[in-house]
């Protein structure tokens, strides 16, 4: 089997971080999201794997290539965001065979290993993975027959068929090239995947379904970003390997050459990278730290500070993501006031 991982798309809902950031770079716990995807793939056995690339293609291209990896990967360039199904026309050529397309910015507690089973073990065209949610209104959701074979897919009901919900991740064989053929355009201009799916539906060939058991995020938005860190983090292993001379409490992970003086406190689960000072500062549950930061006088709990970013006597922070390099200080200069460099569609609660 072969893996297709999507790493293309604007990410609109994240800006201002995905200006600078591809959003599949996004660190959560400290690794890119597209690393998660990565792994998974190659965890089922995968050996080739093709990434779709699209706007900030020379960072992804760039991140990846940045690790050794036990697979050859391929880069495809999309030049713009037309849609899941439009990816696959694109890779075509290296879609030869049976494939997992897994969306570059989901993460999957429980891996794909039996799902790439299920779809393996049976003679299905196509398979998709589904979970329970409590929104339905917010997701992809299929309708099931009385026997429990998939009858049809819609995107965001008003009136949800089911509470189950489409995971990101599909397994498809290359018959699946003739339905991406076959479909138009949705509102939206894109090419759907839901829409080639059904198509393969309508069309009597085989699509099975596997429910995912444990959590599953889709990283789209701010709030998701700090979830999906959230999550991971409740797996964090303590690990000690800088300089803490203060007070921890639970799960604490903190990288090389990190100082932490001793009027400092942290509570974890927590996890800071390496190479940070920590002086009288206030770590909380639920936050991650990146490399090089400064942290001074300022507490900040569940949230995600990214590397070189600095909080100076800046208070209190909580449910916030921080990007490279940004500094939050106390103004101490006249006139007094709140002062800003933010950049563009960024939002700020004061
Ligand atoms: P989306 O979340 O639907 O789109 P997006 O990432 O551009 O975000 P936003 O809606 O905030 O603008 O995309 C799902 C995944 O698929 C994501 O990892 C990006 C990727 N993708 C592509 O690689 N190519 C595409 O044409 C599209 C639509 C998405």
């Amino acid at each position: 089997m072969k893996g297709l991982i999507l790493s293309g798309g604007y990410g609109t809902r994240l800006r201002p971080i995905t200006y600078s950031h591809q959003k599949q770079l996004i660190p959560v716990a400290n690794k890119p999201i597209l690393f998660y995807a990565i792994e998974d793939v190659l965890e089922a056995g995968v050996e080739e794997i093709g990434i779709i690339v699209g706007p900030n293609k020379e960072q992804v291209m760039a991140t990846v290539q940045s690790q050794d990896w036990d697979a050859e990967i391929v880069f495809i360039p999309q030049d713009e965001p037309r849609g899941l199904a439009h990816t696959i026309l694109i890779a075509d050529k290296f879609l030869d065979d049976e494939f997992v397309m897994y969306l570059g910015d989901n993460i999957l507690r429980e891996g794909i290993v039996k799902h790439a089973n299920a779809f393996a073990g049976n003679n299905y065209d196509a398979s998709i993975m589904l979970t329970e949610v409590e929104n339905p209104e917010q997701f992809g959701i299929a309708e099931l027959n009385y026997d429990g074979t998939i009858k049809r897919l819609v995107e965001k009901p008003k009136v949800p068929p089911s509470n189950l919900a489409l995971v990101g991740i599909y397994f498809f064989k290359p018959v699946i090239t003739d339905a991406c053929n076959s479909i138009e355009p949705s509102w939206r201009d894109e090419l759907e995947i839901t829409d080639a799916i059904q198509w393969l539906i309508d069309n009597g060939y085989e699509v099975g379904w596997t429910k995912v058991d444990r959590w599953w995020k889709d990283t789209g938005k701010p709030d998701d970003i700090l979830e999906a860190n959230r999550l991971i983090l409740d797996d964090l292993s303590h690990e000690i390997l800088g300089e803490v001379n203060c007070e921890l409490r639970g799960r604490v992970s903190v990288g090389k050459g990190t100082k932490v003086d001793e009027n400092s406190v942290i509570k974890g689960p927590a996890l800071i990278g390496s190479d940070c000072e920590i002086t009288n500062g206030y770590i909380g549950p639920y936050t991650t730290i990146g490399n090089d930061c400064e942290i001074l006088n300022s507490e900040v709990e569940d949230s995600i500070v990214m590397d070189s970013a600095k909080l100076i006597n800046a208070g209190n922070i909580v449910d916030s993501i921080i990007g490279r390099g940004a500094i939050i200080e106390k103004n101490k200069s006249l006139p007094k006031g709140r002062k800003f460099v933010i950049g563009d569609t960024s939002w700020v609660r004061i």
